[in-house]
């Protein structure tokens, strides 16, 4: 069966479609493939297509997420809207790659996150809201659909976030493969990799998956600002929506007095489990850090912007995961697999690569293991809703610190 995967992050760009390739359970029976790894062995990803939001759709996002600004009757059209785009986007992707798609899993636009409970109105509450209708992308497209993921993750008592991990422990666990006819282990003399799954949004987050780990042993969180700041700051001097290439940051100098103070600031110094979106590190966030460059040049604060990312990154891994990586033999068998729109800036991989080569850690990008970087969360929710589908749990407890792992989403029927 092929499932379309449908994305948009709270980078607000646009829509990401995949399309994945599933092999039947009967079919995976049939080929006698290891019981424990029997998703990754029948997943194939066929294509993947990027629709960048027209600017005043991406305006009327961002204002739908400030909550002085946001009016009932235009998030109700919004969620239509939405729909429509999303169905769009996928039906263009089926065309293009001529494939006939069974099923989507749509993730929606996220407008408000708020993964802890609080108080509200007498009662503690965490609360999620995905936006985009699923019951219209059905019917646009005579297709079911997956969609609202996170909300039965919160009711079992989890954040609803992070999702993506389920993706990451089939893609990248290091397990040694059992031939099923024979009991040798293949590659046994392989040395086993520590790896995190390091995606790179409008948000950063992690997931370490310790060599030999289970489900249960993943360790997933949100490391601090993805592309978010530097977008923001991008915008505000130049107009533009992203540092295309990291050719800004390239020709300025980080001011690294302004970064260490930034990293010594409490969402930093919080322990995982920790989830942050624009209420953190959004308008307010940087208003605050452009007064800390005031005076500096253009091109250094976008330099800077470009080291927080990356600094928070390896400083979270060296504090985090660091302490559950056991050592091999030799240093460095250590991975870090770098996936999202920003792993398309070099100036940001640069930095990222050296911070983390003083942990002994190598960088990689997911397109070495068949997977653009861009195209790594839309497959991860095609994955999701065909687990959905199959009325198979797939929220990672260890990760979200649910009570319980539940079936995700709800279904649209055509
Ligand atoms: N060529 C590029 N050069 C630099 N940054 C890029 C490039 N392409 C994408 N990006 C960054 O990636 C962001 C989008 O990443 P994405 O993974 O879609 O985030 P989200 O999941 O939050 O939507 C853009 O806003 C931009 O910052
Ligand atoms: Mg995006």
């Amino acid at each position: 069966m092929i499932v379309a995967g449908v994305m948009s992050g709270t980078s607000a760009d646009g829509i990401n479609v995949a399309l994945v390739r599933f092999a039947s359970d009967e079919a995976r029976r049939a080929s006698r493939l290891s019981p424990h790894q029997p998703l990754q062995s029948a997943f194939q990803f066929l294509a993947h297509e990027e629709y960048p939001f027209p600017a005043r759709v991406r305006r009327a996002i961002l204002e739908m997420m400030n909550a002085e600004l946001a009016r009932v009757a235009d998030l109700a059209r919004l969620n239509f809207l939405l729909g429509e785009l999303y169905a769009e986007a996928v039906a263009k992707t089926a065309r293009k790659h001529r494939a006939k798609v069974d099923l989507v899993g749509c993730h929606g636009q996220t407008l408000y996150h708020q993964g802890v409970a609080e108080r509200f109105l007498g009662r503690r509450l965490a609360a999620t809201w995905q936006t985009g209708e699923g019951a219209l992308v059905a019917a646009r497209l005579g297709l079911p659909v997956v969609s609202d993921f996170r909300p039965a993750d919160i009711a079992a008592g989890g954040k609803g976030a992070p999702l993506v991990p389920f993706l990451d422990y089939l893609l990248y666990r290091d397990t040694i493969f059992r031939h099923p006819d024979r009991k040798r282990e293949v590659g046994q003399n392989r040395i086993a990799q520590n790896r995190i799954a390091q995606n790179l949004g409008g948000i950063a987050n992690l997931t370490a998956i310790p060599a030999g780990a289970s489900l249960g042993q993943l360790i997933a969180f949100d490391t601090g600002p993805g592309n978010m700041v530097i977008d923001a700051v991008m915008e505000s001097f130049f107009g533009k929506r992203y540092d295309r290439d990291g050719k800004v940051a390239a020709s300025g100098r980080v001011m690294d007095g302004v970064v260490t103070r930034l990293l010594g600031t409490k969402f930093f110094r919080q322990r995982p489990p920790r989830t942050a979106g624009r209420e953190e590190f959004g308008r307010e966030y940087v208003g605050r850090f452009l007064q800390m460059c005031r005076g500096a040049g253009k091109p250094d604060v976008v330099a800077t912007a470009t080291a927080l990312t990356a600094r928070s990154i390896a400083d979270a891994v060296r504090r985090f995961v660091m302490p559950r990586f056991s050592t091999g033999p030799k240093p460095g068998n250590h991975q870090m697999i770098v996936s999202g729109g920003g792993a398309k800036n070099p100036s940001l991989m640069a930095m990222l690569r050296d911070e983390i080569a003083t942990l002994g850690i190598e960088l990689h990008f997911s397109d070495e293991f068949g997977l653009p970087a861009e195209a790594k969360e839309a497959v991860a929710f095609a994955l999701l809703a065909y687990e959905t589908w199959h009325r198979r749990p797939s929220n990672v407890p260890a990760a979200t610190g649910a009570g319980r792992a539940v079936i995700l989403g709800k279904i649209s029927y055509a």
